[in-house]
Order: structure tokens, then C-alpha cells, then sequence
């Protein structure tokens, strides 16, 4: 959809013959670095070209009118600016809406209701961070509408507290932080612990990043996160209990072989295994990357996917198919599934001249083993969430 239907859908939805500012934040892929964030480790993801699209007016009244172009079944969604509280009826609008509570709630001051036109092109309960790209959008449009001063890292800290507390997931901070901070053709290494974090440029030479979409659908993915989460924590308090960490991200994997055995659950060592290992392996990726060399990057990739499986234990037999005939494909330098897991997508490094026939050969095999189709898209590496008013009317 082009800027101008987006104002025309705008200008009907609200009934109006005024032009709406518009913003936008992307949603993201994750190259390395998988459910190491709320374990105090590090991640490697980039912002991509696909996310959600804004389109805002300030009101002269308190009144709330959201409305997604992904989403006409629940119409317009009203509320009132004096009742900011979670409703289960309000649906998607309530990530918008824990937004404008949260920023409110920090000392800034947003004084006007407000129409707000949604529109996503990130595949549906694909796994990159649509959730995100949504709290994001909205932060940068309340920024943009009432003038704000917000340092960015604060925006994102409290879109990731709507995530938590008002939604209900207890995610990391990696998917706010990557949307929001995102830098075209670059990847950030951030260490979830400190916020401290730098960008590298992703020069994959003859390669493309493709990302697979498995189509199936994440049900109860937020539960099972939030058992993950769970289980890291017991882990932790074990090993507590003789060492002084705050995290699992603070120990080498020497430093978990030595006292592994502090933990009491096998399933829970198991999980806490996944995050050590996975911390080291994503810092390696990022050095290896930065000397250039693809293939051993490649092969971290394809050994975080194996730990993601075996211990983590959040792939499935869509993901695991998909990586298994990626892999399986001449030209696939690596290939792991990326975000949270259980369904969603998966990401291969292929080399450009191999890439239809990837396509072709992947899907086959996945639709042959699973019974419907996989997606295909080639990941293009953007900015992260600011206002494009002016870049449309270009
Ligand atoms: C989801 C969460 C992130 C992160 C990933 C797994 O995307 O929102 O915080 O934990 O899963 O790496």
C-alpha cells in the first residue's frame, strides 16, 4: 500500500479532509544470539524493511480512535485518555494503548487524544517482532505529535514494560532495542546486561539473507516463553548458591562445565547449557563477521539452530524441516530459525546465484514433509523507528 491510499484510507476512516503525519518502525530479524537477552547475554539482530506504518492526528478532545488496515473485523477501537488500563476487548489496541500510558505515566506530556491509522506488512504471527514494531511506531508518533524530548534507550525500555507488564510476556529487551535503534545495512551486537552496544556492517559479498517463513502458527508461544524464562531463573538460583553472578550471561562455558552440577533439574541445565553456550558462540559470530569469514559464521549459525533444538528445545518440526533443507541446499552458508521459536521463521545466508533454486528446493521438501508452504522473503536490512512524513511526500 502507497503512502497516498494510506492517507485516503486515513481520511475515510476518521471522516476527515485533514493530512496525518506519518511514522514508521520496522520489525527485525535476529542473526545470532537466541534467547540470551532476558538471560543477560548478547544478541545480534538487524531491523528489516518489513513493519508498521502510522498514520496520526492529534484530537481536540481525550478520545482514543485506533483502526488497523490489517484488522478491519474489530473496526475502530475507542477509548478515552482517562482510561488507560488493558482491555482484553481493545485487542491489538492495547499495545498502542500501554504505550501512551507508559510515556504518560513517565512525566511527558501528551495532552490530546488522538486518530491513529495501523498498517503492517510483516507477516501475521511470523515471529519478527510485529509486537514490537507496534509499541515502537507509536512511541515515535506520541514523540513526533507532542513534540517530546525521549532518549531513545528510554522509549525502548518502556515499550519493552508494556510487553512485560501490560501484555504480559516477560520478553528481553532485544526486539525494542533492535527496532528502535536499528541502523540500515547493519547489524547491532548488544549486551543485554549493560545496554551497551555496536553496529557492523553487513557485508555478506555474493549472499543474501532470505528468511523462511514456516506459516505456522505460534500458539502458546507466549506461555512456553514465559516456561523458558522460568527455568533459566531456577537454573541461575542454583548456581547461585556458590557463585556470585546475576546472570547467566556472566559465565565462559568453562566456568558452567565447573559447576553445572549445582543445578538440580536436568531439564533446567538443559536450558541454562543453551544460554551459556549460545552467549560465547554469538560474541564468536560477531568477531568471526567482522574478519569476513562467512562460512565459519555460517557454522555458528547452524550450531545455534542444534542447541536451540536439542536443549533449548523451542523448533518443531516446521523450523527444524525448513533448517534441515536449507542446509541441505549447495550455496546455504548457514541457517538457524530466528526470535522466539515454536513456528515462525527461520533465516539462511545463500549465495545470490543459488537463491531461486533454494526457494524451490526448501519449499518442496518442507510442503512435501509438513503439508502446506513455507514463505520466502529477502531480508533488506532498513533503519530503525522514526517519522517519514517527509520522505513520502518525496
Ligand atoms: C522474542 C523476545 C525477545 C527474545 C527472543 C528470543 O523475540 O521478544 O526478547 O527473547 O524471543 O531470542
Amino acid at each position: 500500500m502507497s503512502n497516498l491510499d494510506l492517507i485516503q484510507q486515513f481520511q475515510l476512516t476518521f471522516n476527515t479532509t485533514a493530512i496525518p503525519r506519518t511514522f514508521f518502525a520496522p520489525g527485525r530479524i535476529n542473526l545470532i544470539g537466541e534467547h540470551t537477552d532476558y538471560n543477560g547475554g548478547h544478541v545480534f539482530p538487524a531491523s528489516i524493511s518489513f513493519g508498521t506504518y502510522a498514520l496520526a492526528m492529534k484530537r481536540n478532545d481525550q478520545k482514543l480512535r485506533f483502526y488497523s488496515q490489517n484488522s478491519p473485523n474489530t473496526g475502530i477501537i475507542e477509548c478515552d485518555m482517562t482510561d488507560l488500563s488493558y482491555n482484553a476487548a481493545h485487542n491489538w489496541a492495547n499495545f498502542p494503548k500501554g504505550m501512551i500510558k507508559y510515556l504518560g505515566e513517565s512525566g511527558l506530556d501528551i495532552s490530546a487524544g488522538m486518530d491513529i491509522l495501523f498498517y503492517g506488512n510483516i507477516p501475521n504471527s511470523s515471529g519478527l517482532s510485529s509486537s514490537a514494531s507496534i509499541e515502537m511506531v507509536t512511541g515515535v508518533l506520541l514523540e513526533g505529535l507532542f513534540n517530546l524530548k525521549v532518549e531513545r534507550i528510554q522509549m525502548i525500555q518502556l515499550a519493552q514494560k508494556v510487553e512485560n507488564n501490560y501484555i504480559g510476556v516477560n520478553s528481553g529487551i532485544m526486539d525494542q532495542f533492535a527496532v528502535g535503534k536499528g541502523k540500515k545495512d547493519h547489524a547491532i551486537l548488544l549486551n543485554c546486561q549493560t545496554l551497551e552496544y555496536q553496529y557492523a556492517p553487513i557485508q555478506l559479498d555474493n549472499h543474501a539473507i532470505i528468511i523462511i517463513n514456516t506459516n505456522k502458527q505460534r500458539t502458546l508461544a507466549s506461555s512456553k516463553y514465559n516456561e523458558r524464562c522460568l527455568q533459566c531463573e531456577h537454573a541461575l538460583a542454583d548456581l547461585q548458591t556458590a557463585l556470585p553472578i546475576s546472570s547467566l550471561g556472566e559465565l565462559t562455558k568453562q566456568q558452567f562445565e565447573q559447576h553445572k552440577h549445582l543445578i538440580q533439574d536436568d531439564t533446567n541445565l538443559k536450558r541454562a547449557k543453551h544460554a551459556v553456550y549460545e552467549n560465547e558462540r554469538t560474541l564468536e559470530a560477531f568477531n568471526e563477521l567482522q574478519k569476513g569469514n562467512l562460512e565459519k559464521f555460517g557454522q555458528l549459525m547452524n550450531e545455534s539452530h542444534l542447541s536451540l533444538q536439542q536443549d533449548y528445545e523451542v523448533t518443531g518440526i516446521e523450523l527444524d524441516t525448513v533448517v534441515q533443507a536449507a542446509w541441505d541446499q549447495p550455496g546455504t552458508l548457514g541457517a538457524r530459525m530466528t526470535g522466539a521459536g515454536f513456528g515462525g521463521c527461520a533465516i539462511a545466508i545463500v549465495e545470490n546465484d543459488k537463491v531461486e533454486s533454494f526457494k524451490t528446493n526448501v519449499n518442496k521438501i518442507y510442503s512435501e514433509t509438513i503439508g502446506y508452504e513455507a514463505a520466502f522473503y529477502t531480508a533488506a536490512i532498513g533503519d530503525g523507528a522514526k517519522e517519514i512524513t517527509e520522505e513520502c511526500s518525496k
